[in-house]
């Protein structure tokens, strides 16, 4: 550590010299909460992480109210933050979703599926196949209109009602969103459960099946405490976009066991030591998430928020 208390750098072979956050924390990582979060303070946070050098920052949600109560507030922050020169990708889980973001002119948007019928059915109140019909239309209009489209893909390494997630069901549903038109993936470990073997298992089946590393993106929960060690094996891999939640916010409120993203924070602080550039400022994201924390009224779950915050008392 040096005496900025930042990390030595210490660079590994075949790493990316570059990796691009994806970062959750204002949408995975608040949808969860159970007290309603003022618009206004959404709105802060998603600033002072665009401060923090974070470039693209997933804002909130365009999913029913009932469904997610925490982000019923889409249509009021969505404008208090577009005017920020970062990429603000939403959710949108239907037409109605759509319809919604690009009212507000979003030019980001996400759909979500599941590798499994369980979690679309919970999720979605939908079959997987019919999630996947849901999206078709979805992805083709965006795509129309010039706005860039994101799948996510969860439960991709195990499900808390089916148990083990068979790896041809994960290529099957990344290759039916590929095919629609997502322009990237994201590779969802809802439940952190995965390890880093099955992280790499995956990513080589799916290049084998015709889905390269360079639309792929890991998202990794941190429930086992595996998510940096699967994001290592990932970054060995070749990917170069990782989502990860400021303080370790986050978890979904419909898989029961899932728990925070991987803390960006603990991610900066491994790829600033191995040299690899993110472009974020940790001690101005470390504030951020300990601002945060308050705002919560408890503390943060990432070690490097706990370490760095405590570090001149
Ligand atoms: P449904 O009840 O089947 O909806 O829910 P529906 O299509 O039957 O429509 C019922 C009513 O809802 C209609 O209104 C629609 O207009 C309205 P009515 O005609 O009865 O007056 N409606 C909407 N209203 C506002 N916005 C909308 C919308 N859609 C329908 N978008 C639905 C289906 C998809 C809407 C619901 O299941 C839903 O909102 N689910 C979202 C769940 C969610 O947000 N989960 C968390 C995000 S996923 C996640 O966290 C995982 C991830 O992080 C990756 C990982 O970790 O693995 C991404
Ligand atoms: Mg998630």
């Amino acid at each position: 550590m040096t005496a900025e208390g930042l990390p030595m750098t210490v660079p590994a072979q075949d790493l990316p010299d570059r990796v691009r956050i994806h970062e959750v924390g204002a949408r995975d990582g608040l949808q969860n909460e159970k007290s309603a979060v003022p618009t206004e303070v959404k709105a802060e946070f998603i600033r002072r992480l665009a401060d923090a050098g974070l470039t693209t920052i997933e804002a909130t949600s365009f999913v029913h109210p009932a469904w997610v109560p925490q982000l019923a507030d889409a249509e009021d922050l969505f404008p208090q933050v577009a005017d920020l020169p970062v990429a603000l990708p939403v959710l949108v889980p239907n037409q109605r979703g759509l319809d919604r973001a690009l009212a507000l002119g979003a030019r980001r948007v996400a759909v979500f599926a599941s590798a499994t019928e369980s979690f679309a059915k919970a999720n979605l109140n939908r079959t997987l196949d019919e999630s996947l019909a849901v999206f078709e239309p979805v992805v083709r209009r965006a795509k129309d209109e010039g706005v860039q489209v994101r799948g996510y893909v969860s439960m991709c390494f195990g499900d808390p009602w089916e148990g083990a997630v068979p790896l041809h069901q994960v290529v099957r549903v990344c290759r039916a969103l590929r095919d629609m038109g997502c322009d990237e993936l994201s590779l969802g470990d809802t439940i952190g459960v995965a390890t880093p073997g099955h992280v790499l298992e995956l990513l080589s089946l799916l290049n084998e099946e015709g889905v390269p590393t360079n639309v792929l993106g890991v998202h990794f929960h941190d429930t086992y405490g595996q998510a940096l060690a699967n994001t290592y094996a990932a970054l060995e891999h070749g990917v170069t976009t990782v989502d990860a939640s400021a303080g370790g916010l986050g978890g979904c409120p419909y898989a029961k066991s899932a728990t925070g993203n991987l803390a960006t924070e603990d991610l900066v602080w491994m790829l600033h030591g191995l040299g690899i550039d993110t472009g974020v400022d940790l001690g101005r994201l470390v504030a951020t998430s300990a601002w945060m924390a308050d705002q919560l009224g408890r503390p943060s779950p990432s070690r490097t928020v706990r370490a760095l915050s405590h570090k001149d008392q």
